[in-house]
Order: C-alpha cells, then sequence, then structure tokens
C-alpha cells in the first residue's frame, strides 16, 4: 500500500516536472523570434506586388503562408531569400536560412546522391555523413542512386528538400512543397516537417494550397492579400476560413 502511495506520489511529482518544462518551453517559443520582416513592399515595374507584408518567425513553429494564386507568396520568400531586391526590413542576422523555392536546379544526367554531394561542397563545416543522414531522414535510400532525369516531380521535390536542409538551417522556407506528392510523400513530409519544428526547435514558412493538409501540420496562420498579411486563426476549419476571407474577391469575379 505505502509503495503504491509512494508511486502515486512520484507519478504526480514527475508529471509536474513535466507540465513545468512545457510551460517553460512554450514561453520559449512565445519569445524567441528569430526571423522578422516589416513592412516587406515589392514592385515589379509599375505594378505593386507586396504593400505591406509583416512577418515573425519562432523557434519550433510551423507557419502556414496562404493566399491566392499570385498573392505574393513566392515572391515574399524570393525577397527572405535575397533573391529579388525590396523595400522594407528583413532581419535575419546570425541565423541559417534554408530554401525549396521553385523546382530547384538539379544536374539531370547525375544521381540524386552525386548531386547532393556537389551541393554539400558549397557549405564549410559539412560533416562527410551529411548526405548520408539527410537520404535516411528523408526516406530517400530506394532511389536516390537514380539518375534524376528519371524522377518524378515528388521525387525531385523531396530531393529539393534536401538541398534546403543542407546546412541545418534555423529557418525553412517552403514553397509549395507538397505539390506532385502522392499520399504517402505528404505524410512523410508531413512527420519530417513536425520533427523539424517541434523536436529540432527549427522555425517553419510553409506555403501550399492543400488547405485539409495545412490545417493538420501548421501551428499558425498568416494570410496574404492585396499585398498585405494578416494573421488568422481558422477556429476548426480552415478551408472555411479561406473562403471568408477570399469572399470579396470571388464576389467580384462573379460579377463579371
Ligand atoms: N517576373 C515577373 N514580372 C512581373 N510580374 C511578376 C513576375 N513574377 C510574378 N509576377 C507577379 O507578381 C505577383 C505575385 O506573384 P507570386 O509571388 O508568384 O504569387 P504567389 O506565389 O502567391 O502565387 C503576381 O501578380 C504575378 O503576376
Ligand atoms: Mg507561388
Amino acid at each position: 500500500m505505502e509503495q503504491k502511495i509512494n508511486s502515486n506520489l512520484h507519478n504526480w511529482f514527475y508529471a509536474g516536472l513535466q507540465y513545468a518544462a512545457w510551460q517553460i518551453k512554450g514561453k520559449d517559443i512565445e519569445m524567441e523570434s528569430i526571423l522578422s520582416v516589416n513592412n516587406l513592399q515589392k514592385r515589379k515595374g509599375k505594378k505593386i506586388i507586396l504593400k505591406d507584408v509583416n512577418i515573425e518567425l519562432h523557434r519550433g513553429e510551423i507557419v502556414g503562408f496562404i493566399g491566392a494564386n499570385g498573392a505574393g507568396k513566392t515572391t515574399t520568400m524570393k525577397c527572405i531569400m535575397d533573391l529579388y531586391s525590396y523595400n522594407g526590413n528583413i532581419e535575419k542576422e546570425n541565423i541559417k536560412v534554408g530554401a525549396l523555392i521553385e523546382e530547384p536546379c538539379f544536374y539531370p544526367y547525375m544521381s540524386g546522391f552525386r548531386n547532393l554531394k556537389i551541393d554539400s561542397m558549397y557549405y564549410k563545416d559539412i560533416s562527410a555523413d551529411r548526405v548520408d543522414e539527410l537520404v535516411k531522414e528523408l526516406d530517400m535510400s530506394q532511389y536516390i542512386r537514380q539518375k534524376v532525369k528519371n524522377y518524378s516531380l515528388g521525387m525531385k521535390q523531396r530531393l529539393g528538400l534536401a538541398f534546403a536542409l543542407m546546412d541545418d538551417p534555423d529557418v525553412i522556407i517552403l514553397d509549395e512543397p507538397m505539390n506532385g506528392l502522392d499520399p504517402q510523400g505528404v505524410m512523410v513530409l508531413r512527420n519530417t516537417l513536425k520533427k523539424l519544428a517541434h523536436e529540432k526547435n527549427k522555425a517553419i514558412l510553409i506555403s501550399s494550397h492543400i488547405l485539409s493538409e495545412m490545417q493538420v501540420l501548421c501551428d499558425r496562420f498568416l494570410f496574404i492579400k492585396d499585398g498585405c498579411t494578416f494573421e488568422e486563426k481558422p477556429d476548426d476549419n480552415l478551408e472555411k476560413k479561406y473562403m471568408e476571407i477570399m469572399e470579396e474577391e470571388m464576389d467580384l469575379c462573379l460579377n463579371l
């Protein structure tokens, strides 16, 4: 009997410790912003693409970046990666940012493995077994020795993700990474991203039109419309929220 009480006390004590750790972890996530985009603006010719884009990314979270086609998601991501010039401020000092934006360039007549090895040479301090590690982590061993020209779109997407993760970045930017993935591929990607954010404390910004997947994957949602970003809490139905936000635009389209 006494032993049972002791064991219960031990369990309660342990649960208390876990709760405290969770609280501290929660606080850390709340406090530590590692990438911040302030009043980002971008023009292309006379057209204003981004008017006022603001993004705050914290360690340990997956942020869904949502908007209609042409809303400016890819443009925003390219600005973050310094692929475009812009006005405004992007703070990302002392952190590493990896990205998969559109289709990366591969050497089609080389294997995925060779492509990864070549990519690894662009970074210093990459361990000799980093490529093997990534192949295992992203479940690519079945086809990694085949030539990339024979890869499906989904295989290329996964190889692209490996490129983005090569340098073990603090922030990972992914533009429509689910495109072309089969359901198993989507599930592997979901588990990989959740592990990266929630266990390895990375910050992830991801865009996708697959709202059902975004709902189960993301911790919060940032919408972009008319060149401006705003955060929305979707309650329990992201698709419904998206329709509400886009309603105005759709009404205009239907009236044409
Ligand atoms: N090279 C370009 N020149 C001019 N306009 C462009 C170019 N690329 C994209 N745009 C325009 O920029 C806007 C935002 O595009 P994009 O960032 O690709 O949107 P999203 O990724 O949200 O679909 C669109 O209106 C698109 O027509
Ligand atoms: Mg895009």
